[in-house]
């Protein structure tokens, strides 16, 4: 169900009007509802009810402290992709026993990080890479459990900058050279080899190529097994799309749908290839889990009547959301307060002194000067990318649980913005 929707004219989170919180907490703010968050991870908790399955959500989608605890208490793991992401995992009361690091470029401080936390795999993108990481761990005296994110050459069909899995990727080890990749961490001291990982791309709307690639993952699980090296884990990635919204948009396959295929098939090939040896599933969602939970409320500072547009400038920008202006991204544009005057085609844009400061083009709005409107869909991508470009501090979050409104992050003062410079004598 919708967690945003109008009551008696107003757009509500749940049960909160967002004219209200934007009056308690100004704008722009990131406003995300608990229900929502909670409903989509069970999407995919339900799915794996039963199963040796584990959910490590994508951090790098929204990583606000409180929305990784309430993900935490449900028992998920985290995919990150930073040291700085497993301090959050910890300061949120994570296990970091649950924690893949992901990243084709970690540092020999992150390795040491994750180790010291007993991490349950580290990712790995290349050889170089598993030599760094069995030199870190042999000087630790540990060993590090690896998994290999292999690059299966499947077309996502999504957008160049987000498909991640084709052969002229910068991720992961050729599907051609992943066998001997494995050979060479099997021979590392101080390097576990435990599974195999891919991810293919983001904003998938079909589960087509991510079956696609299972199988050419199971292709190489028993490739390895014929060789002695057994894998005790097979990481699918994230990927897995949401509704934007858009006229005429495809619709993605639900997560029930996906999963419901994707075990039909590792049970399938269990039973006949695999001697039914069990292998743990690990998922590394982050739209989907966090995508259609949050929007960006934001203030219309001016109506502007150009030569060839109408202009609608708010008070949030490019530096909020970087969606529109990095992927050219359709977001959904609504008013707080419904109104019955004749809408005129706007340009949605943000005070950033760039062309390319846009949130929404050629949208139907009655809107005037002082008026609240909501970018839906915003709870992905949205905070974690957001920048302090042009001296902005970055929006407030809230979350709503039912009626009520928490803030969990509240907004930056210029202030802090430059507290960590200094003047040079
Ligand atoms: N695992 C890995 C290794 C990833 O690189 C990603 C996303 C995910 C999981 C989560 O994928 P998801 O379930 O969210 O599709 N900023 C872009 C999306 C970049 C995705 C990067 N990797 C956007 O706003 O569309």
């Amino acid at each position: 169900m919708s967690h945003f929707a109008y009551q008696d004219g107003v757009l509500h989170a749940d049960g909160a009007s967002l004219s209200a919180i934007a009056e308690q907490f100004g704008t722009p703010t990131y406003v995300y509802s608990k229900a929502a968050l909670l409903e989509n991870f069970a999407a995919y908790a339900d799915a794996c009810a039963g199963r040796d399955a584990l959910v490590c959500y994508a951090m790098k989608a929204n990583s606000n402290l409180a929305i990784l605890d309430l993900l935490a208490r449900q028992g998920a793991g985290f995919d990150i992709v930073s040291g700085g992401e497993l301090l959050r995992v910890v300061a949120a009361g994570g296990d970091p026993r649950k924690v893949i690091f992901s990243g084709v470029g970690k540092s020999v401080a992150e390795m040491r990080l994750a180790l010291e936390h007993d991490i349950l795999c580290f990712n790995v993108e290349s050889i170089p890479e598993l030599h760094r990481l069995n030199e870190v761990a042999g000087a630790m005296g540990k060993t590090a459990r690896v998994s290999l994110r292999v690059n299966p050459n499947v077309d996502a069909k999504t957008h160049p900058y987000i498909a991640t899995g084709l052969k002229a990727s910068k991720f992961g080890v050729a599907f051609d050279d992943a066998l001997a990749t494995y050979r060479a961490a099997a021979a590392l001291p101080h390097l576990a080899v435990a599974g195999i990982d891919c991810h293919i791309g983001s904003q998938l709307l079909d589960d087509a190529p991510l079956l696609e690639a299972l199988d050419r993952l199971i292709e190489l699980i028993d490739a390895l097994g014929r060789e002695g090296i057994v894998l005790h884990h097979l990481d699918i990635g994230g990927g897995i799309g949401i509704s934007y919204g858009e006229a005429g948009e495809d619709a993605p396959v639900p997560v029930g749908d996906y999963l419901g295929r994707l075990f039909q098939r590792i049970d399938a090939w269990r039973a006949a290839n695999h001697g039914g040896r069990p292998i743990k599933v690990i998922f590394e969602p982050g739209r989907s889990i966090v995508g259609n939970t949050g929007v960006l409320l934001t203030k219309v500072e001016f109506i502007k009547h150009g030569e060839e547009k109408n202009f609608c400038v708010v008070d949030a920008a490019m530096n909020d959301m970087a969606r529109p202006a990095l992927y050219q991204a359709w977001m959904d544009m609504r008013p707080v307060v419904e109104s019955d005057t004749p809408a005129l085609s706007y340009d949605v844009v943000g005070p950033i002194c760039e062309s390319g400061d846009w949130l929404a083009r050629d949208r139907a709005l009655a809107v005037q000067s002082g008026d609240l409107l909501v970018m839906l869909q915003a709870g992905a991508y949205g905070m974690t990318m957001a920048s302090n470009y042009n001296t902005r501090g970055r929006a407030a979050e809230v979350i709503v649980d039912g009626a009520q409104c928490h803030l969990v992050r509240r907004r930056e003062t210029p202030a802090e913005l430059f507290a960590l410079e200094t003047l040079i004598k």
